[in-house]
């Protein structure tokens, strides 16, 4: 018995219309501020919430689940069981540690990789077609492990990156200059951390290239300016953490970014971690690392060939071994 009577002459329901199904693991700061977004958003019909701890997660399934009257409509359930994630087109993972004040991210290492041998083989296993979002940290190098672990193919499995960190960025740019961060294009490539490497000689606002725009117009070229923007980004981070404890806000706004060129075909380009081997002068393994990359809903379409400085290309090699000396010692 339905609510509503059909009308005359009414067709059954299309078998052929689908859902788009987004699962989210971990539900602490991070998964429950991307959850939200997503769901303002407008950016899944079903959001399938994971954790171990099942009075939070149901707790905060029912707290969402009781916006439903302001919001566009959404299921979200919620279980400890992986199997909840069956036929996701996008597996969002958050679960692990987080640092404690003063704490870098490669430390979390171990801890987290312990954590993603129990959880991705499950995950790749429901939901064998998906897209694999990492965001735990480090997250470039759980990108690595959960490509290892889920046996996706490379395009199909990204970190979330330096897309937060280029925003952090875009907006210490856009205050200095007194612009709207929307109009600054500036990336922030390698790794999401301590050897991040800001790309000052493509910035440009309002498709004006900023370093040769104050050298044109004989404005003392800020060097030292610049490089207190870039310092920051890396401890705007961990200045966060210090006052409240963790991240959140805009970590949920940088991957519902993600999700929408990606569930929608968007085709944009983000800094995200991808498998870099042979890009950029990058060698010595398999590493995944931020670089300018389009996505769209095959996952990683391509990587741009953006032009670096000399200074650049090395830093970008540098980060990337940071990355490759804490994987060597992970034994996978
Ligand atoms: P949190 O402690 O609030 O939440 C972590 C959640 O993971 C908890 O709810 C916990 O119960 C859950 N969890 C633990 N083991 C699990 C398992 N086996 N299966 C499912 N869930 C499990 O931490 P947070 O502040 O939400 O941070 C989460 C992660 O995100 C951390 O690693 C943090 O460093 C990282 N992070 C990454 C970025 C980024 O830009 N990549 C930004 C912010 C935070
Ligand atoms: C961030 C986390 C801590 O907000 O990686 O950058």
């Amino acid at each position: 018995q339905s609510f509503f009577k059909p009308i005359h002459g009414a067709s059954p329901p299309s078998a052929t219309s689908r859902n788009t199904k987004i699962s989210v693991i971990g539900v602490g700061n991070v998964g429950m501020a991307i959850a939200q977004t997503i769901l303002t958003q407008d950016l899944a019909d079903e959001i399938a919430l994971v954790d171990v701890n099942a009075d939070k997660l149901r707790g905060e399934m029912l707290d969402l689940q009781h916006a439903a009257a302001f919001l566009p409509r959404t299921t979200i359930s919620a279980s400890v069981d992986y199997s909840s994630t069956t036929g996701s087109d996008l597996v969002i993972v958050t679960a692990g540690a987080r640092q404690i004040p003063g704490e870098s991210r490669l430390n979390l290492v171990q801890r987290n990789l312990a954590l993603f041998s129990k959880i991705i083989p499950p995950l790749s296993a429901a939901s064998p077609e998906t897209i694999l979002l990492i965001v735990s940290n480090p997250v470039d190098v759980l990108t690595y492990v959960a490509w290892k672990l889920s046996g996706l193919p490379a395009n199909r499995v990204i970190g979330s990156g330096t897309n937060l960190d280029s925003s952090r960025f875009r907006f210490l740019i856009a205050d200095h200059l007194d612009v709207n961060a929307q109009d600054v294009q500036a990336y922030i490539m390698g790794e999401h951390g301590d050897s991040s490497v800001a790309l000052w000689s493509s910035i440009s606002v309002g498709g004006v290239p900023i370093l040769s725009f104050l050298e044109r117009q004989q404005i003392a070229y800020e060097k030292q300016t610049l490089e207190k923007i870039h310092k920051e980004v890396v401890q705007g981070a961990h200045e966060v953490i210090g006052l409240k404890g963790y991240t959140s806000w805009a970590i949920g706004y940088s991957v519902a970014n993600l999700a929408r060129t990606i569930l929608r075909d968007q085709h944009k380009v983000h800094p995200v971690s991808v498998l870099a081997k042979g890009l950029y002068g990058i060698d010595g393994g398999d590493v995944f690392i931020s670089l300018p990359t389009q996505l769209g809903r095959n996952g990683v379409l391509g990587v741009t060939n953006l032009h670096l400085s000399e200074e650049e290309s090395q830093q970008l090699q540098k980060s990337a071994k940071t990355i490759l000396e804490v994987q060597s010692q992970l034994g996978l």
